[in-house]
């Protein structure tokens, strides 16, 4: 599903964040000016909904920058550039991790890296909705094809979160924190969050599509449908312009070179760093696992990312899959 043409173009116009009057924008599209309310209306759908002022016209909340796979190849360094098989940047998909994951069952290449601006059916982790309008987050899957079987990469998604860190970090975003298994935390709200979806043989090679969703800027009534405490980054830097393509481009040049050595040493190159960054160290914790929850405080990861409780006789059970919540206790 593709978003229509008219909205493409009233929203190419509304992009700049200004005022545009209801004849301009009619004589603009060569509508009538109640095709452009309609119009106008419409793009509820995408999660955006225009501001109209008597006698200014319409604006959008705030001015959209476009994602653009110029500007972000022209982030990337040679060696990222030369492995990003393709980059494919869609207006609107359900979800850009099943897109992959259909793609992969065809040829697509490893290295193949799909961008929407809008996601219809976001999926987040354990069934949830990932809440996802037009314009203003990220929403980017990696296709990674694996020689070795899905349990040789338990530890992907920690390396991935690391490669978030890294890539905030060098755009002067500090103080980012990971929250076990895969959850981007900045103080005690959630940034963002990491979907891996794996296919293959138990031993033979296997396709991981990994999912990030960034919260980049969140307007509040599409923030209403999120279920827990959450930040977006223009918050975390008090409204200043954030450029979407130059966070991605930062991204892929952490995380595809750490792919390639991760394929190669597995997590013990990053697994220091990846402690560093956890935010739940020693604070008491719920792990729900399938259908138990398990109080206790947050013991760290072992050196295969799994999860250590400490439970209260003493002693330490892990967890190799599980949700883990912030506990009052
Ligand atoms: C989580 O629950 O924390 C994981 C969220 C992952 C969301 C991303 S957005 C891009 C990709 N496509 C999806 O449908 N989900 C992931």
């Amino acid at each position: 599903m593709t978003i229509s043409d008219q909205q493409k173009k009233i929203l190419t116009i509304l992009a700049d964040g200004e005022f545009h009057s209801g004849s301009v924008l009619a004589d603009t599209l060569g509508v009538s000016r109640s095709a452009v309310w309609k119009q106008l209306h419409s793009l509820a759908e995408l999660g955006l909904e225009p501001i109209a002022v008597s006698g200014k016209g319409y604006r959008l909340e705030r001015p959209i920058e476009f994602l653009s796979s110029e500007k972000i190849i022209s982030v990337l360094i040679d060696n990222v550039r030369s492995s990003v098989s393709d980059l494919q940047i869609h207006d609107r998909l359900d979800s850009t991790n099943t897109y992959l994951i259909n793609l992969a069952k065809s040829a697509a290449r490893s290295g193949t890296v799909c961008l929407a601006e809008f996601q219809s059916a976001g999926k987040g982790r354990r069934g949830r909705f990932w809440v996802s309008p037009f314009g203003s987050n990220i929403y980017l899957s990696l296709l990674w094809r694996f020689h070795n079987g899905p349990s040789a990469i338990s530890g992907l998604s920690l390396v991935v979160g690391v490669s978030v860190i890294r890539a905030l970090a060098s755009l002067d975003v500090p103080g980012i924190g990971l929250k076990w298994p895969n959850d981007i935390y900045w103080q005690g709200h959630k940034l963002g969050g990491i979907l891996i979806e794996v296919t293959g043989e138990a031993h033979g090679p296997c396709t991981a599509v990994i999912g990030i969703g960034f919260n980049v800027y969140m307007p509040d009534r599409e923030a209403i449908m999120i279920d827990q405490a959450w930040i977006d980054l223009t918050q975390i830097v008090k409204g200043m312009f954030i450029s979407r393509n130059r966070l991605v481009g930062t991204l892929l040049n952490e995380l595809l070179p750490m792919l390639a050595d991760f394929e190669v040493n597995g997590l013990a190159p990053f697994i220091d760093e990846w402690r560093s960054y956890d935010c739940l160290k020693g604070l008491p914790v719920i792990i729900y696992h399938g259908d138990s929850a398990i109080t206790g405080s947050a013991g760290g990861v072992d050196n295969n990312g799994l999860f250590r409780l400490m439970t209260s006789d003493g002693k330490a059970c892990c967890f190799a899959s599980g949700e883990v919540s912030f506990s009052k206790d």
